[in-house]
């Protein structure tokens, strides 16, 4: 059953309180939920009251303290239906229900994990819990009463404040909370265990003092310090930035190792998939620190966009998380180098986004219809989402955005709103009809911007003539021309830039031209030669840009650019045309040919002091094979894709040993490890340097040196990273490999990296590692991080030996997805889709492709998560 935008209709019934009390046990968990409901005025008294839920045994069902005779409700799988309820007075249903958290796989609603009770609700984990209007437009204020066995959990925690609690003399205890702000059923969150804690505190720009608490598992408190100083840089950053203070006496953070995505923002309780919480320089890498910073912050930053403003209803849910996830880059992008943050969150995009977006699971950033709300927590919605939001920034410019952002926290505060009220606070706030910018919402597709540039030398003019296109998606065939913020420069020969005169053919507001035509020609006078065009600075907007431009051009580009991310861009496109062709000379037999203007201009920016070494190392990280594979669009060969970089990999090691040889002494670290932007930017550059000479040098020894010296783990899995890769059946890799087993069995996180790196050898026989590995008695199949470390690695990170010719990687995950499936649908979905792009495949592979997804769309008992996706991608486009 599909939902429509086009049917939102506020409830019947308003719902005014809510009392839940837990009993909780690991098999018999007892909830009852008190609801105080009336009528919405104007509503037929006639009307019943319609409760969402999913897999629920109910037990009891009160109206008023009186139980409702049979013939006056009905409860089905997904609903329970109350009739003959008061006309206009108000009134309580109290819904008793029996759960098993111990047995809920699915790990949506109450479930177990490690020994702790923990819940997840978004986006429809409550109706798992209880009978209620599961929808987030429906907001009230919640108690919470939690009773369990004190032994082994001593520890109660739910929203809000904590109101108190008591010995109850048979072994258990209880505790109550209260939290005074009106939320919607999503936000939800219980905890029950033994856990250790870290705590803190925190005074608000006006003065509220905020207990800090973050809770671990018993032994793990060091490693959540970071974590905490990372929370208090949030919350003052949301204050000084955004103007956001927090609103409860206590914020509190739990760290649980089953999670199906990364963590949850329910109010005051934040939970968190604890590989986003836990970090230390034995055990966590530079990316995770990184990581841990920016997913502390976005559910933090959530308290405003997305609980005291939430989602009218899912189809919003780019109002809560692109405007979360911008929050978040501006965030990083304060903590850190700003360019360098957005080089990576534009590797990211290109290689996450914008294949979903030329895919059959291509959506707009505010879809209009879904069957499985959980398959819309995408990249697109989140990241796509937050290039949008960074659009209208870019289109009103500072002070006029925040302006906006003021007018939507103070108009809607305590509201659920749509993506148009978000739009409407902007063009009132700056008067900008934004009225052809909101198709960013509604046309799917990665818009194609092509330019070609002419120059008048007598009448010292330059005309671009622009044009874009946006292609078809799923549902949406032919498109409207859109609203593109390009920011751009005119460069001179010698490397300064053109000041036009005059332009005309497009608005210009700074450095941004408005491409807002099918086509458009501008033309600017006052340019005294021939200029190069820089554009997309700062990557103003996610488009694919087609300019034709020589090497000598982008290396002008990357030598003189004001904007650091504009260098970059220009290197990486650069490298991109060399591997395309590098690609299509493997396949067909030719000798590869690597450009030295290439080679040059990467030695170059790897080997130039001016620029920060987290810079440089972006610098000499080549596109990925996805990435190339996106370029070439179609009738892709991953064999010959990896040949051909591997061979332009070779030849830029060749040329650079003695600029590597430097930078890897020059970089090295002496004194205590930190995890600041600037070590970790040193780290970078001497292991980009490291994989270059051993790649260079043929031989494991440098690596397995590297691997013996290591002190954290950035270098040491660098270390084992290169050995597995490049000497896969070497003994120094099988030796580091069981080291590195041995001295991390009884770390999770640090497993899922061991197996993560097995699982990413390239080539064809790592399927058969793969398996091997599934049955190691590490291996885990109902631990999601584990899954995704081995399983899912493999299908998204291993092009060559995932689309093996032979069709067995498909196969293998077509088997996994269906028994991972019985468990968790979500974690299979997820999984499933790696294989979004298989469209794009030569036919060979493609023909395998698609029989592996018609082997899952026939099977039996397909939950509706994966038969969502499977269906989308076998759809005829
Ligand atoms: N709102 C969470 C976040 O972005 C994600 C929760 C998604 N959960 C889910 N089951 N779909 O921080
Ligand atoms: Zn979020």
């Amino acid at each position: 059953q599909i939902v429509h935008l086009e049917n939102y209709r506020p409830t019947d019934f308003v719902l005014e309180r809510v009392d839940l009390t837990f009993e909780l046990d690991p098999r018999e968990t007892k909830v009852e939920a008190r609801m105080i409901f009336h009528r919405r005025e104007g509503v037929s008294p006639s009307a019943p009251l319609v409760l969402d839920g999913d897999e629920l045994t109910m037990t009891g069902l009160l109206l008023d303290q009186v139980a409702v005779p049979g013939t006056l409700y009905e409860a089905t799988d997904d609903t329970l239906t109350i009739r003959g309820l008061p006309e206009a007075a108000p009134f309580e249903i109290t819904v008793t229900t029996a759960l098993s958290p111990e047995t809920n796989t699915k790990l949506m609603g109450l479930y177990r994990t490690s020994d702790v009770y923990c819940t997840q609700c978004e986006a429809e984990g409550f109706r798992r819990i209880t009978y209620f209007p599961d929808r987030p437009d429906v907001l009230a204020v919640y108690t919470v009463n939690i009773i369990a066995d004190k032994a082994s959990a001593p520890l109660l925690l739910s929203n809000g404040n904590y109101l108190g609690g008591a010995d109850m003399g048979d072994g258990r205890h209880f505790a109550s909370w209260f939290d005074p702000h009106p939320k919607p059923s999503y936000l939800f969150a219980l905890v029950a265990g033994d856990l250790g804690v870290v705590e803190d505190a925190f005074t608000t720009a006006s003065g509220r003092d905020v207990a800090l608490k973050i809770y671990v598992e018993h032994g793990k408190e060091p490693r959540a310090a970071y974590a905490m100083d990372a929370l208090k840089r949030s919350m003052k950053w949301d204050e000084e930035v955004f103007g956001r203070e927090y609103d409860l006496d206590i914020f509190m953070i739990v760290a649980v190792s089953d999670f199906n995505m990364g963590a949850m923002e329910n109010k005051g309780l934040n939970i968190f998939n604890d590989k986003y919480v836990l970090a230390d320089p034995e055990t966590a890498t530079d990316a995770d620190y990184a990581n841990i910073e920016a997913i502390i912050a976005h559910e933090y930053f959530h308290n405003w966009t997305g609980n005291r403003i939430t989602c009218r209803d899912w189809f919003q849910l780019c109002l809560k998380e692109g405007l979360t996830v911008y929050r978040d880059h501006e965030f990083s992008a304060d903590m850190r180098s700003r360019a360098v943050k957005r080089i990576a969150e534009v590797r990211h995009l290109k290689s996450e986004q914008f294949p979903e977006d030329a895919g059959p699971l291509a959506h707009p950033v505010r879809p209009t219809q879904y069957r499985e709300i959980n398959n819309f927590y995408t990249t697109t919605v989140y990241e796509k989402g937050s290039e949008v939001t960074r659009m209208i920034a870019t289109i009103l410019g500072r002070d006029l955005f925040k302006k906006g952002m003021d007018l939507y926290f103070e108009r809607h505060d305590g509201q659920a709103v749509t993506i148009e009220d978000f739009i409407a606070c902007f063009e009132a706030a700056s008067g900008r009809d934004l009225k052809q910018f909101s198709l960013w919402y509604h046309q799917a597709g990665t818009p194609l911007v092509t330019a070609t540039g002419t120059y008048d030398a007598a009448r010292q003019t330059y005309t671009l003539s622009l044009e874009q296109t946006v292609p078809p998606t799923p549902g949406q065939s032919s498109k409207a021309p859109m609203h593109i913020p390009l920011r751009f420069g005119l460069l001179l020969p010698d490397g300064s830039e053109a000041r036009p005169s005059a332009v005309s053919g497009a608005e210009i507001t700074g450095d941004v031209l408005h491409l807002t035509e099918r086509k458009q020609t501008v033309t600017f006078s006052g340019i005294p030669s021939e200029p190069v065009p820089s554009f997309n600075r700062g990557f103003s907007a996610p488009v694919n840009l087609h300019l034709t431009q020589s090497a000598e051009h982008r290396a002008l580009i990357a030598r003189h650019e004001t904007d650091l991310f504009a260098r970059w861009q220009a290197l990486n496109a650069m490298a991109l045309d060399n591997l395309v062709k590098a690609a299509a000379e493997a396949r067909t037999g030719q000798p590869i040919d690597c450009d030295d203007a290439l080679v040059d201009a990467l030695l170059a920016a790897a080997g130039d002091d001016r620029l920060e070494p987290a810079f440089r190392s972006q610098v000499m990280s080549l596109p990925s094979e996805t990435d190339i594979g996106r370029e070439i669009g179609s009738n892709n060969d991953p064999d010959a894709i990896y040949a051909g970089r591997q061979a332009i990999l070779a030849a830029i090691a060749t040329a650079g040993k003695d600029t590597f040889a430097r930078l890897v002494n020059e970089m090295s670290l002496s004194g205590p490890f930190r995890p600041d932007a600037d070590s970790a930017g040193r780290r970078a550059l001497r292991n980009s340097g490291l994989s270059y000479l051993v790649y260079a040098d043929g031989s494991p020894d440098k690596a397995a040196d590297a691997f013996s010296s290591a002190n954290n783990m950035t270098d040491l899995s660098q270390a084992l990273t290169l050995l597995a890769h490049r000497f896969p059946d070497a003994r120094e890799t099988a030796d580091a490999l069981a080291v590195f087993k041995k001295r991390f069995a009884d770390n999770a996180l640090v497993i899922d990296k061991w197996f993560a790196i097995q699982a990413t050898i390239p080539g064809a026989s790592t399927l058969d590692r793969v398996r091997a590995l599934m049955s190691d008695p590490l291996f885990n199949a109902s631990n999601p991080n584990r899954v995704r470390s081995l399983v899912g690695t493999f299908a998204f990170a291993n092009a060559t030996g995932f689309n093996r010719i032979d069709g067995e990687g498909y196969r293998f995950l077509a088997r996994q997805i269906l028994d991972i499936d019985t468990r968790n649908p979500q974690l299979a979905a997820r999984i499933l889709t790696s294989m979004r792009s298989w469209r794009s495949l030569e036919k060979i592979r493609a023909g395998h492709a698609r029989s592996a997804l018609e082997e899952i769309a026939r099977a039996s008992n397909l939950s509706a998560d994966v038969s969502d996706i499977v269906d989308r991608m076998l759809k005829d486009e």
